[in-house]
């Protein structure tokens, strides 16, 4: 059985590059007990592969999850024409081992959403759900009336963030870097919004935005933003440090200058805590956060979209596309073309 796949040449340097990439072909093995062959139908582009892909040793398989469809099976657990989710990287098929225990990154069933697209399992109702759930509730701890600063706004994780906090009775400030998005985050619920591009005094929007301060804060991006925003924290406010894609495509020795922010934290009484979403992947809890979200999405609580890049081939066009801002909600890749 042939199979696609795109290697990763070499460690990025800066912003990634096509030629970093190789679309290469390869013939899989036959099919042993216990194993079963999976065929891609979306894959996932994510900010974390950009910094992540640091620990591979190119050339090699580009890291990252997808839901498949099982096209053979020796596996009782994984039978013909169900479908599964994981972290099978940049491939068209996979000959995989059914017994892998579940894992954030491992290979697990597709869970019921209740009639919601497949693809929703790599986000609103997957890793990135997650990520907005556990990230935001747990610890940010928000309270109904509270004020809320989400970075990285409309995209996946962070436009979920917002809808949360909606749910949670809190006004919501989201920070995002066009126009369209910020329009976009108003008809989700947003309370305010800034374009933190064009925005020409962001110490003043936010003050507007947020006339009795920063209670929570969602960062997404780190750097000169999230300073901006610390300034404007509440007495005892909670800053949940969920990324830094600010900074994730420095070139090597390149370096962001930005205040030390421990003085803010002092005086402020900040708890900031960083998390990675492994922390909740015990299969209960992890299964916890999938449905709550597929519920509140089902409930129109919370609404969820999707940047569709078309074709297999496109993965390094729609990762690249992704960290550069062109997504609007969360970014994936149909394998097959319509
Ligand atoms: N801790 C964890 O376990 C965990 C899990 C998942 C994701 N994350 C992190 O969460 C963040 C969002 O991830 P996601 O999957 O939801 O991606 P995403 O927001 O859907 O896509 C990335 C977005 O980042 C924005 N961006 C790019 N460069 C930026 C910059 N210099 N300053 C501000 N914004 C910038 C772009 O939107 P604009 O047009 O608004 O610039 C882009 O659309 C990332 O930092 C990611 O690493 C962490």
């Amino acid at each position: 059985m042939k199979a696609e796949k795109f290697t990763l040449l070499r460690h990025f340097d800066g912003w990634p590059q096509p030629s970093d990439f190789q679309l290469e072909s390869e013939e899989l093995a036959e099919l042993q007990e216990g194993e079963f062959l999976c065929e891609a139908e979306y894959l996932s582009v994510d900010p974390y592969m950009r910094p992540y892909s640091r620990n591979l040793q190119p050339p090699t398989t580009m890291i990252g999850s997808q839901v498949g469809r099982v096209l053979e099976s020796r596996c009782e657990r994984f039978p013909v024409g169900s479908r599964v989710v994981g972290a099978l990287g940049w491939r068209s098929r996979s000959v995989v081992k059914g017994d892998t225990p579940p894992a954030v990154f491992g290979v697990r069933p597709l869970p019921e959403l209740g009639g919601l697209p497949d693809s929703y399992a790599l986000g609103s109702c997957g890793m990135p759900g997650n990520t907005a759930y556990y990230g935001f509730l747990e610890l940010c701890q928000p309270k109904e009336g509270e004020t809320v600063v989400v970075t990285g706004a409309a995209g996946a994780v962070g436009s979920l963030v917002g809808q949360i906090a909606k749910v949670k009775g809190c006004r919501v400030v989201g920070f995002a870097g066009t126009d369209a998005k910020c329009d976009w985050l108003k008809t989700l619920g947003f309370d305010a919004t800034i374009n933190y591009k064009t925005c020409p005094d962001i110490d003043a929007a936010l003050k507007t935005a947020a006339p009795d301060g920063v209670d929570c804060y969602f960062d997404n991006v780190g750097g000169m933003l999230s300073q901006r925003i610390r300034q404007q924290m509440n007495l005892f406010g909670r800053i949940s440090v969920c990324g830094c894609i600010s900074s994730y495509n420095e070139k090597t020795g390149e370096e962001v200058k930005v205040e030390v922010p421990e003085k803010t934290i002092l005086f402020k009484q900040l708890r900031v805590e960083g998390f990675i979403v492994s922390r909740w992947d015990k299969e209960d809890l992890w299964q916890k956060g999938v449905q709550q979200m597929a519920a509140w999405i089902r409930d129109g609580k919370i609404k969820v979209q999707e940047t569709v890049t078309e074709g297999f081939e496109k993965m390094p066009q729609a990762f690249i596309g992704m960290l550069q801002g062109e997504n609007t909600g969360k970014a994936v890749v149909k394998a097959a073309a319509e």
